[in-house]
Formats: structure tokens, C-alpha cells, sequence
């Protein structure tokens, strides 16, 4: 034990006395004389369980009254209607604060001891959605503190304290682009959004990154000392809807030197011999004629995530509130553009994807699907393979296969970069808590074999804080540079694929998906009833591992593309999505008599999308 802590103490004193340009060799002194403070009456930490929880898009709205009207206009803040107590589904209104409380019981009750690490992709203030009662910024810090103080209560290591000294797990907030005031816009820090999330945020920064965070609203979290480091990516940098900031080019750009904090941070994580997640709010979402992020953003990401394949386990996003995925294809990455520092091609305005209608979030996800059914399919002998969960066998070609099927295979696997599909990076996004659908939990499986007794981030927090010196991101170090395109070095000619390629410790797995149905709890306890019986019931949606129509073997990119390349399968560009909400049961009944033979996994992605809400049928012509 005393070993492994020294040797968790040197590590963690190599990150943090690293100045972020710094050289390799440079943070190699080893700090033999750290003594971690681990007192014998400090309890010993759990292990670790393998699971961690993916939350997003709380959006408290504490003007929401229960019995006013969801219209557009009113927001369930004015009028009558059937604004429920636990929220509105399938419209455009927030969450009342019911919602987020009964949210964070049932985390309390279900999760709080199953997990090891929050992930919280943002947006935990209303959005600025009537006019009547528009946003303030004591607002947006308001709703912020609220939902900060749910994560302290819920997650503090000693429930009879209070206020919160100490969290059970470390928790990872993110900036949503409804954090912040005007929403959308986020200028370079430090500024008055950098400094009030700063403190709400307090106990979920480390210390050793609170510089870091107040100079851009980025950081990053050792949630497992010495193994895995989860990445808060301010996205609103990269966000083309931020017109304060302009894209990831420029020197002076704050997006571009984010991509450099990234670039030198993954490369010290490597050298480390650990891994690690990256999230943010907005997602690198582009296909079809949209893309949520400025274009050399989207380029500078999609070659780092390339050169550091090796690193990077998996990358997390929320803001969309549907259900669904990417892939980033690094073949559409145009180095020689980046180089010459050319200005970013501009793309369609309304890249805004909130507040976007069904129909147009049915478009994007036909475009997402045009796109897969592009890509490379594997012939039947890689599907084979990769629908097996032992990777001993990937890429060889076992027994003896007639030559054209060889050939077959080894011109596919040539097309996706190998047989890990290399070629790719994937980002997943959760839906939300605010019930645009249903509200949703994501929780997320990952590969702990080796390391269930790893030294735990508590352990860590235990230890002098003063020993863990101040790493701070020293952005005048970027101002003495010119802007230009360092290409982040590759993983090592020998090095064996990373976890988000093949299955090994700290791959994920599966997630397990929640969702609470409000519009059933609503009729099962009228309005008029006790408030106790509005009890919000969290259950199953569906695991990627088992469901009977994904059973994704994990989560590695080969086993996502895979996914993507069958609901791909017989895109038709230009698909018609009806997607009338109002359709009536008649329209519905001729709809099923009409029905074509689908394909399954793309119905279902569909059908996720939405949090199960719209009946596939409202979806027309999807062959
Ligand atoms: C977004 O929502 C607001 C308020 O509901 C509405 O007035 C506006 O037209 C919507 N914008 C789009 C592009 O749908
Ligand atoms: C939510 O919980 C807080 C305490 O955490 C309480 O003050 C508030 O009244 C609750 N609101 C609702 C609507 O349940
Ligand atoms: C985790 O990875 C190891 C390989 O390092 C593998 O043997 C094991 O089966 C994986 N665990 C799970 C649950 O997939
Ligand atoms: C939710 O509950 C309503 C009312 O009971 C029901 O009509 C609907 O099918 C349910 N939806 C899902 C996805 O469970």
C-alpha cells in the first residue's frame, strides 16, 4: 500500500509541477520525499465499481407552474394546460424544480454508491424561452448554485456534514451554452462566467486547475489517480454560434489555445501511461449541410482524437437532448489547410441545433444515417469476428477462408485503417434530464479488470493538498507563439490500439439507460394528490450490451461503426420524415397498414432518439 501511494504521489506531482508547453523530459523529477497524509483513522476507500454516471441538460426553471400551459408562448409558466408536476414531456418547456429533486433522490437512492465519477455535460439554467420573464444573470447563477448543491448533497462523504467538506466521488461539470449570459455567448477568460462557475463549482474543480478554469472554463479531473483523467472541454469555444470567438485557427483565438492545452495535456497523459474521456456540451456534431462546431475546430479535434488514439477512451457530450452518436472520420481532415492557416469555411447558420424541431432533429439524424451508409461495410467475415468480445482473433484470418474472401477482408480493413477502424473516433451523446422526451440517465460500464483496487481519487484528496502543487495553464506562453498547426505526435510504431479500440481496462462497455416516464407517473396521482405520491420512477430504457437489436459486444469504435454502417444500410438520401406529433390514431392506423419493411436498427436508433416518446410510425418512408 505505502508503495503504491508513494508512487501515486510522484505521479501526481509529475502533472501537476508540468508547465503545459513543457517538454517531456522536463516533468520527470521524482519527488521521492512525498509523504502522503493518509492518517490511520481515514477509512479505507471502496473500490472501484466500473460504472460511472453520464448526466446532462437539467435545465431548472423554478417559474415552471404545474397546470399552466406548455404552447410555446407560455412556456408552462402562463395560461392552463396540462403542464405536469414532474414536467412536461415532449415539448419545449424546462424542468421544474419537482423534477430536479426527485432526479437527485433517485440518484441518491439508486446510483450514489454504484458509481465512481460524474460526468455533467451542462446546461443546468432554463433557457431564455419567454419573453414575459426573460433570464437574468442572478438567474442562471441561481439555477447553477441549486443544481451544484444537489451534486454536493447527494455525493458528500459524510452525510451527517454540513455544509459539504468532502465528495464521496469526484464529480465533472462542464459550461452549457444556457450557463452562461447572454446564452450562446462566452468571451475569452478570465471573465465574470469563468469566475461565478468557479466558485459554484468548487468542490468539483481541483484545486491545482482552478487557474486553468478561470482563464478559459476548461480543465481536467484524475478521477482515477495515475489511470484515467476526464477532460471538461469548454465547447462553447468551438461553438459556432458563439460570435464572441472565432474558431480554433488563430493564436489569439481561445479555441485554438484550448487545442493546444489539449494537445500538451493528452501528451503528458500518455507519457503517464494513462487515459482518458474528454466531454463538453455541444457536440462536434457535422453532416449533411450542419455542424454545430466551427469548422477548424471540428479539424484540429478530429486529428487530435487520430493522434492520440492511443489515449483516448471515449468522448461525451449532452446539449442535443436526442439520443445518438458520431463518428468523426479523420480522412476528413485536410492537414495541408490547417497548415496554411486558412480561414474556416463558414457553414449553415441555424447549426444552433437546440430549440430545433423534431422534424429538423428527424433530418439530422437521416443526414447522420446518409452518412453512415457511405461507409465501408464489413463483409461478412469481419462481422464474424467483431461480433465476438475475445479480440485475440481481430485481423487474423482464422482457419482457412477461400482467397476472394481474404482479399475482401484485407481491402476493408485497408479502407477503415485496420481492423480497429482506426480511420474513426466516435462521440456519444445522452439525452437530457429536461423532458424535451423523457428525462434521462446514462450510465456508463467500463473495463476495470487489473485495476479494482487501484488507489481511489479519495485517497488522493486525502493527501496534503499543498504537496500537489499548482499546474496551471500559463496562456502567455501561447502568446509568445506564432499560429501554427503542431501535429500532435501519433501513438509509438509498436504501441498495441488504446481502449477505445480494443476491449482492455478502462474500455467502455455498455450503458445502461434510464428514463422516467412522467406522463405516466401524472396519471397515476392526479394534480390535486399529496406531493409524496409524484415519487419520479427511473426505469430501464435499454443496454447497449443486451437489447436484441444493438448487442454491442462493448463500446470500442469498431463495434459503433459496425452499428452505424447496418443503420446505414439502404440510406436513401432525401428521406421524407413525417413527423407530425399531432398525428391522429387514424393517420397512425393507414400509416401501419403502409409500412415497409424496415430496417431494425435504424427504427430503433430512431425511436431512441426520442426517449421512446414518438411512435415510429409518426416516422414516414424510412425504408
Ligand atoms: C425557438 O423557440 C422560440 C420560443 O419557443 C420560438 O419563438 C422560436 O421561433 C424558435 N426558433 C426556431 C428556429 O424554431
Ligand atoms: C426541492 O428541494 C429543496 C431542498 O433541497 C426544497 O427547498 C424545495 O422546496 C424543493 N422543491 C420542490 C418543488 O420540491
Ligand atoms: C477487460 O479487458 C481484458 C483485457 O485486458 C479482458 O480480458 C476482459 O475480458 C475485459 N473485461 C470485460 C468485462 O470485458
Ligand atoms: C408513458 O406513459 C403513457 C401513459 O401511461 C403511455 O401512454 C406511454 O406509452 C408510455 N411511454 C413509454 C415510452 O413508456
Amino acid at each position: 500500500m505505502r508503495s503504491a501511494l508513494s508512487l501515486l504521489a510522484l505521479a501526481t506531482a509529475v502533472t501537476t509541477t508540468a508547465s503545459p508547453l513543457a517538454g517531456p523530459q522536463q516533468h520527470q523529477q521524482p519527488l521521492l520525499e512525498l509523504e502522503p497524509q493518509l492518517g490511520a483513522e481515514k477509512k479505507p476507500s471502496r473500490a472501484l465499481t466500473g460504472k460511472f454516471l453520464h448526466v446532462t441538460d437539467l435545465h431548472l426553471d423554478r417559474f415552471y407552474k404545474p397546470g399552466s400551459s406548455t404552447d410555446g408562448d407560455e412556456a408552462c409558466h402562463h395560461g392552463n394546460g396540462n403542464a405536469g408536476y414532474l414536467g412536461s414531456a415532449g415539448n419545449d418547456c424546462d424542468s421544474p424544480e419537482s423534477l430536479i429533486n426527485e432526479t437527485f433522490d433517485w440518484i441518491e437512492k439508486n446510483l450514489k454508491d454504484e458509481i465512481d465519477f460524474v460526468v455533467w455535460t451542462g446546461d443546468s439554467a432554463r433557457h431564455d424561452n419567454d419573453e414575459r420573464i426573460p433570464r437574468t444573470e442572478n438567474q442562471v447563477e441561481e439555477f447553477n448554485a441549486v443544481v451544484a448543491k444537489h451534486f454536493e448533497r447527494v455525493f458528500r462523504s459524510d452525510p451527517n456534514q454540513d455544509p459539504v467538506a468532502a465528495l464521496s466521488i469526484p464529480i465533472v461539470p462542464n459550461i452549457g451554452n444556457n450557463d452562461v449570459m447572454p446564452h450562446n455567448i462566452f468571451e475569452k477568460g478570465p471573465n465574470r462566467w469563468t469566475e461565478i462557475l468557479s466558485n459554484l463549482w468548487n468542490h468539483f474543480i481541483p484545486e491545482e486547475q482552478r487557474h486553468t478554469f478561470m482563464q478559459g472554463g476548461w480543465f481536467n479531473s484524475e478521477v482515477i489517480p495515475n489511470k484515467l483523467s476526464v477532460f471538461s472541454l469548454n465547447t462553447l469555444y468551438f461553438f459556432d454560434s458563439n460570435n464572441a470567438v472565432d474558431g480554433c485557427a488563430q493564436k489569439s483565438e481561445p479555441g485554438y489555445q484550448q487545442m493546444e492545452w489539449l494537445r500538451v495535456q493528452l501528451q503528458i497523459i500518455r507519457e503517464r501511461g494513462m487515459k482518458a474521456i474528454l466531454m463538453g456540451h455541444v457536440p462536434p456534431a457535422r453532416s449533411g449541410d450542419k455542424q454545430a462546431w466551427d469548422e477548424s475546430c471540428w479539424q484540429k479535434y478530429t486529428l487530435w482524437l487520430r493522434q492520440y488514439r492511443d489515449v483516448v477512451v471515449g468522448s461525451l457530450y449532452g446539449h442535443m437532448n436526442i439520443d445518438h452518436f458520431m463518428l468523426q472520420d479523420s480522412e476528413d481532415v485536410d492537414i495541408d489547410n490547417l497548415l496554411l492557416d486558412l480561414p474556416s469555411p463558414r457553414f449553415i447558420e441555424d447549426s444552433d441545433y437546440e430549440n430545433f424541431t423534431v422534424q429538423s432533429k428527424a433530418s439530422y439524424l437521416t443526414s447522420l444515417r446518409d452518412q453512415w451508409g457511405s461507409f465501408p461495410s464489413p463483409p461478412g467475415s469481419v462481422k464474424d469476428e467483431w461480433s465476438t468480445t475475445d479480440t485475440s482473433v481481430i485481423g487474423t484470418a482464422k482457419g482457412k477462408k477461400r482467397g476472394g474472401k481474404k482479399k475482401r477482408k484485407r481491402e476493408f480493413f485497408k479502407k477503415i485503417h485496420g481492423p480497429y477502424a482506426e480511420r474513426f473516433s466516435i462521440s456519444m451523446v445522452s439525452p437530457s434530464v429536461v423532458p424535451n422526451y423523457y428525462p434521462t440517465l446514462r450510465v456508463m460500464e467500463y473495463n476495470i479488470t487489473g485495476i479494482e483496487n487501484t488507489p481511489t481519487w479519495v485517497d488522493v484528496q486525502n493527501m496534503d493538498t499543498n504537496e500537489r502543487k499548482s499546474n496551471f495553464w500559463d496562456e502567455r506562453e501561447i502568446e509568445l507563439q506564432k499560429s501554427k498547426l503542431r501535429v500532435p505526435a501519433g501513438p509509438g510504431k509498436n504501441a498495441p490500439p488504446g481502449p477505445a479500440y480494443s476491449n482492455q481496462p478502462l474500455t467502455l462497455l455498455n450503458y445502461a439507460q434510464y428514463y422516467a416516464n412522467i406522463t405516466e407517473s401524472e396519471q397515476s396521482s392526479p394534480p390535486s394528490s399529496s406531493l409524496s405520491s409524484h415519487r419520479i420512477h427511473y426505469e430501464l430504457e435499454y443496454r447497449t450490451q443486451d437489447d436484441g437489436v444493438y448487442d454491442l459486444p462493448d463500446l470500442t469504435v469498431r463495434s459503433l461503426f459496425q452499428l452505424a454502417t447496418q443503420i446505414g444500410a439502404g440510406a436513401t438520401n432525401g428521406a421524407n420524415i413525417q413527423t407530425d406529433e399531432l398525428t391522429s390514431d387514424s393517420d397512425i392506423d393507414r400509416k401501419k397498414k403502409k409500412k415497409k419493411k424496415k430496417n431494425k436498427a435504424w427504427r430503433t436508433f430512431l425511436e431512441r432518439a426520442f426517449v421512446g416518446l414518438l411512435d415510429d410510425d409518426k416516422f414516414e418512408d424510412i425504408a
